[in-house]
């Protein structure tokens, strides 16, 4: 599909008023999205987990009005920036839902999580606004297919957020275009097609909390600056061939290279920050404990834990089910120590 094919000239009801809601699971990159091109098209495709309990609820009630305008309320509170963002973000998507500016919004959004924690409240906000959004033009008469609409959802949460692309589908998800990939495309994401090995359906996420608080980057800095990066053609052609090996992996089941690949894709992301002009460091001091720490622990156990990184200090601890009774005493008592307020947030991937 083209971006054209999500041009909309349908002749909607514009029925006066309505409300709708949606819930939409945040995701976590196990190849990493990191730069881009006009309008939001990634330099390299990326594959995600979708998480089963970290997710934001969204409820949108809209009138009928000559003034169109946007509020968004974050649990109780009105919240201006987040307001202006969502109200530039919706002209911008006219031209796939020409409906948009007949009315005004009211938002709500809670996330099951805590703000700035390093879980992505952006990719589920987004994934959830742009579900909305789409079961309005339904609701206004549109009349498409359920296979089509789950595409644009996707398609439209990506302009909001990159990465918000990937949350719309439960499982692993892959967004860009890749040879090895059918179906794959730069304007929105697929659900992983291939058989997974069902050891992958049962990756556990725990995440330590090692530092809470806003990003010094925004993640939109950081694609920024891939554009005149020293080694940004050598990483995207790595991350592509990261994903045709990991590909390979999670149809076959191996826990060690799914594990190699991830790490280095995680440390590869954080050696980007530290070698763009200008360089940032978003791990802390934690950071890099915890990480020795996890090497050794499998070094003497030969257990399935490992880790990745987001854009933050944060640790993303993976492993499997059946490992969980070993694995998850070891996070408990030595992993958390790393951690600001002895926080974890126990998650897993979404089948
Ligand atoms: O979607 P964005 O613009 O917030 O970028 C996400 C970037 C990473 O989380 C670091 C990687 C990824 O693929 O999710």
């Amino acid at each position: 599909m083209t971006e054209k094919d999500f041009i909309s000239d349908y002749k909607y009801n514009l029925v006066d008023k309505g409300k709708i809601e949606s819930k939409c699971g945040s995701n976590i990159a196990l190849i990493k999205y990191w730069g881009k091109y006009y309008p939001q098209l990634p330099a390299n495709p990326s594959i995600s987990y979708t998480l089963s309990e970290s997710f934001t609820q969204t409820t949108i009630n809209f009138e009928k009005t000559a003034k169109f305008s946007v509020q968004v309320f974050l649990g109780k509170h009105f919240n201006e920036k987040f307001s202006k963002k969502i109200e530039k973000y919706f002209l911008s998507i006219k031209p796939y839902l020409p409906f948009i500016d007949k009315y005004k919004y009211i938002i709500n959004t809670t996330n099951s999580f805590p703000h700035s924690s390093g879980i992505a409240s952006s990719a589920s906000g987004f994934g959830a606004i742009a579900d909305c959004l789409v079961r309005m033009s339904t609701l206004l008469g549109e009349k498409n297919n359920e296979e089509f609409n789950k595409v644009k959802i996707s398609f439209l949460a990506r302009l909001g957020s990159g990465s918000a692309c990937r949350s719309v589908y439960k499982g692993l998800v892959v967004w860009g275009k890749h040879k090895t990939i059918p179906g794959s495309s730069d304007l929105y994401a697929i659900p992983f097609p291939f058989e997974i090995s069902p050891v992958f359906k049962t990756i556990q996420d725990t995440v330590l909390l090692i530092h809470e608080g806003v990003k010094e980057i925004s993640s939109t800095l950081g694609h920024d600056l891939m554009k005149d990066h020293p080694y940004a053609k050598t990483r995207f052609t790595e991350a592509r061939k990261n994903l045709s090996e990991l590909t390979m992996v999670l149809q076959k089941g191996d826990l060690e290279t799914f594990g190699r690949i991830v790490e280095h894709e995680a440390l590869s992301l954080h050696a980007m920050m530290m070698t763009s002009f200008p360089a940032f460091i978003l791990m802390k001091p934690e950071t890099l404990a915890a990480i020795k720490k996890i090497w050794e622990f499998r070094k003497d156990t030969r257990h399935h834990l490992y880790f990745t990184l987001d854009a933050g200090a944060n640790i993303h601890l993976l492993y499997p089910e059946e490992e969980k009774n070993e694995i998850f005493p070891f996070i408990n008592n030595e992993l958390i120590i790393y951690s600001e307020n002895n926080k974890l947030i126990k998650d897993k991937a979404y089948f």
